[in-house]
């Protein structure tokens, strides 16, 4: 099949709105990129507001944070997460596949049952029936069973689930990044760490 110089990016709301950020520069600026048609969901817009500022008041302000030059910008493609009849909502238009980034437990869940609420998961959708590449970038941690048997449908789908998983060697300051996932850790095993407390207390 002829490659298509489209590529979807989806940001739900997880943790891990710098990610969908720097997905989004590094993917437009791709030349195998001619255009990247991105869809944020509401919940992603709300999980930026938290962990890249309070003025992220839109997804144009989301783009703007992400200071891209003029030519990189001019290949993005924005799309409103209700705007079921763009074109990424039909298999007839080609595209190279999709990556949803980061990946919400809930946004798995959708796409693993074909919900197809909202632009995101549809486009998702579209990949799967299409058979074109669909990579989950998956943070949420523990996982639940439920979790679990969204993973194995998604993947028997032909998806691919890549849980985000720092690649430590790759890193200079993880301290936060460790001490943060062993406070989860600890509290799974119901023991306490002396770390700053990272717990989640409600939004700013
Ligand atoms: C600050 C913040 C962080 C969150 N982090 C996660 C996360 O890492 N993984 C997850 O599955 N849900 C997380 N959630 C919950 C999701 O945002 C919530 O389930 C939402 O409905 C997902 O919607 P979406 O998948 O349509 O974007 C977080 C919520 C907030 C407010």
């Amino acid at each position: 099949m002829r490659e298509s110089g489209h590529l979807v990016l989806g940001i739900s709301g997880a943790s891990g709105s710098r990610l969908g950020l720097r997905a989004l520069a590094l993917f437009s600026a791709s030349p195998d990129v001619e255009q990247l048609h991105v869809v944020v969901s509401p919940r992603a817009l709300l999980v930026a507001r938290t962990e890249i500022g309070a003025g992220i008041t839109s997804v144009e302000a989301l783009l703007d944070s992400a200071g891209l030059d003029e030519a990189t910008r001019s290949k993005i493609v924005l799309h409103a997460e209700s705007a079921v009849d763009a074109p990424i909502s039909s298999g007839s238009f080609r595209t190279r596949g999709m990556a949803v980034l980061p990946c919400s437990a809930g946004t798995l869940a959708a796409i693993a049952n074909g919900t197809s609420r909202g632009l995101l998961q549809r486009a998702a959708d579209v990949c799967l029936k299409e058979r074109r590449r669909l990579v989950l970038g998956l943070r949420e941690t523990p996982l639940s069973l439920v979790h679990a048997e969204n993973i194995v449908r998604v993947t028997l789908a032909g998806g691919i689930v890549a849980p985000v998983v720092p690649a430590f060697y790759a890193a200079r300051e993880v301290d936060d990044l460790l001490d943060a996932y062993l406070l989860r850790v600890a509290d799974l095993l119901d023991v306490k760490i002396d770390t700053a407390d990272y717990r989640w207390t409600g939004g700013p």
